[in-house]
């Protein structure tokens, strides 16, 4: 018999249906899992008598062997491997006899793969986080390293208001912040505890559930067979975490690509992360940030691709579940890619303060006159118009605000006064906006601060965490 499931069937199945349903080479990425997942499942199946000491020895032995060839990269996969949990069962049986059948007691694929899953997504989303933690950490430095930089904020690509580099750096430690919370948040969704309800229904066989749990660390039980084996709301939720953690990456890498323009030259690219032109042997080109931008794009695609595969599926368990990995493995591959590389970048990329400075224009100040102005009395919509007058008048003239004299602003409103000089400076602006959230170097100072403290607060939860359930560290 080559599957073993063969019994019922009076034909040998058509090869065609054997390729087009197996899934070995894409799940044998979770052997690890797979294998560990057994193992505790083993010393259950005596812990409630369902079979001798010897055989469980016997049986986690065989694990064991197997595990070391996985890991040593000398597993032999068979053509006839249909999924990595037959794989694993087969080569058991080939180890250690047919002890090795009981292995699969009290347990379906279905319910095995969701454990295999959520095992493989715990190390995964500590990695994830680790990496994201060290990334916020690149731009926290970057964000200290260039604390005296003003530069424009931007809002639909066209100069606003004058801000610290360090502010717009802090804004991505925000963004990664969120998505390390929703990392986690999800994680405790996928640390349920799925083995045990079988293909759909529950066992007859007297199992202990909760002591299997307890030994692969799981703080909770899953509590409806049915809902068990069909839920990949896990799988779409850190899919999402991941697409969202592309979306800000991608984000910051089009600004990196409008600094690199020739015309605007921001930002200095160390050569080793850039790519040349076949062609033009003058180009130097951001080509790694464009790729952030497209591989988001794909990875878009693909989650989209998840949703539909669950849009329509009746309970309980279906084969269509099965391509959720192809999926899942391509994203988390990209995201991994992705922060990876923009750790090594983040940490060399240079700012050209000079130019960054000289491309302000005077404009950018504009609320702040319109501040002056509200706080001497004037309606704010008032002093809005008397701004935009000056602003028209500087177009006209072919001036800015800082060649206009005194008697010009006064032509405008008589309220006006010297002191408003003082308000015609980019760092003066700058240390101004002291509400919460605003750009000040007090402000921004003090959120340097607080992030050190939480980004050595959450390295330390997550080393903790790791220590405690990963498999791979094993
Ligand atoms: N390979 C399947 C999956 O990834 C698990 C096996 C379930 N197979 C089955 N015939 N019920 O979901």
């Amino acid at each position: 018999m080559r599957y073993m499931w063969e019994g019922r069937f009076k034909e040998k199945v058509d090869v065609d249906i054997i390729e087009f349903t197996k899934s070995i080479n894409v799940d044998k990425k979770l052997a690890i899992y797979d294998i560990e997942g057994s193992i505790a499942h083993v010393k259950m199946l005596f812990k409630v008598g369902l079979i001798t000491e010897e055989e469980k020895e016997k049986i986690i032995r065989g694990l064991e062997n197997i595990k070391k060839e996985i890991k040593e990269n000398k597993f032999k996969f068979l053509p006839s491997d249909e999924d990595i949990h037959t794989a694993i069962e087969r080569r058991l049986i080939e180890i250690i006899g047919k002890i090795g059948e009981k292995l699969h007691t009290a347990r379906s694929r279905n319910d095995q793969i969701v454990l295999d899953e959520k095992l493989f997504l715990r190390d995964e989303v500590i990695y994830l986080v680790k990496l994201i933690i060290d990334l916020q950490k690149r731009f926290l430095e970057k964000s200290e390293e260039y604390f005296d930089t003003v530069i424009s904020a931007y809002t639909h690509l066209k100069q606003s208001q004058p801000i610290l580099l360090s502010h717009y750096l802090l804004a991505y430690v925000e963004k990664l912040e969120r998505d390390r919370e929703r990392f986690m948040d999800t994680y405790k969704r996928i640390n349920i505890f799925p083995l045990g309800v079988g293909a759909c229904a529950g066992t007859s066989l007297p199992i202990d559930r909760a002591y299997t749990a307890k030994l692969l660390n799981f703080s909770e039980i899953s509590r409806n067979s049915l809902d068990t084996v069909s839920d990949r709301d896990f799988l779409l939720e850190i899919t999402f975490c991941c697409i969202l953690t592309m979306i800000h990456l991608s984000s910051f890498s089009q600004d990196i690509i409008i600094w690199n323009m020739d015309e605007i030259n921001f930002v200095k690219l160390p050569d080793k992360y850039c790519t040349g032109s076949s062609l033009m042997p003058h180009k130097k080109n951001p080509d790694v940030f464009e790729l952030i931008r497209g591989k988001t794009a794909v990875c878009t695609g693909l989650l989209n691709g998840l949703l539909v595969l669950l849009k329509d599926l009746p309970l309980s368990y279906n084969r269509d579940i099965q391509e959720d990995k192809k999926i899942l493995f391509e994203i988390l591959k990209t995201v991994e890619a992705t922060l990876k590389i923009l750790i090594k970048i983040l940490s060399e990329i240079k700012f050209n303060k000079e130019i960054i400075i000289e491309k302000i224009s005077s404009f950018t100040l504009s609320v702040d006159i319109v501040e002056y102005l509200v706080k001497k009395g004037i309606p704010f919509r008032e002093a809005h118009s008397i701004v935009g007058n000056i602003v028209k008048y500087c177009i006209e003239k072919n001036k800015t605000f800082f060649n206009l004299t005194l008697n010009e602003f006064k032509s405008f409103s008589p309220i006006f006064e010297k002191d408003i000089l003082q308000i015609l400076n980019f760092k003066n602006s700058v240390n101004s906006k002291i509400s919460g959230g605003g750009t000040s170097s007090i402000n921004v100072k003090k959120e340097i601060e607080r992030w050190k403290k939480k980004l050595k607060k959450s390295w330390n939860l997550i080393i903790n965490l790791e220590k405690e359930v990963s498999i791979l560290k094993k």
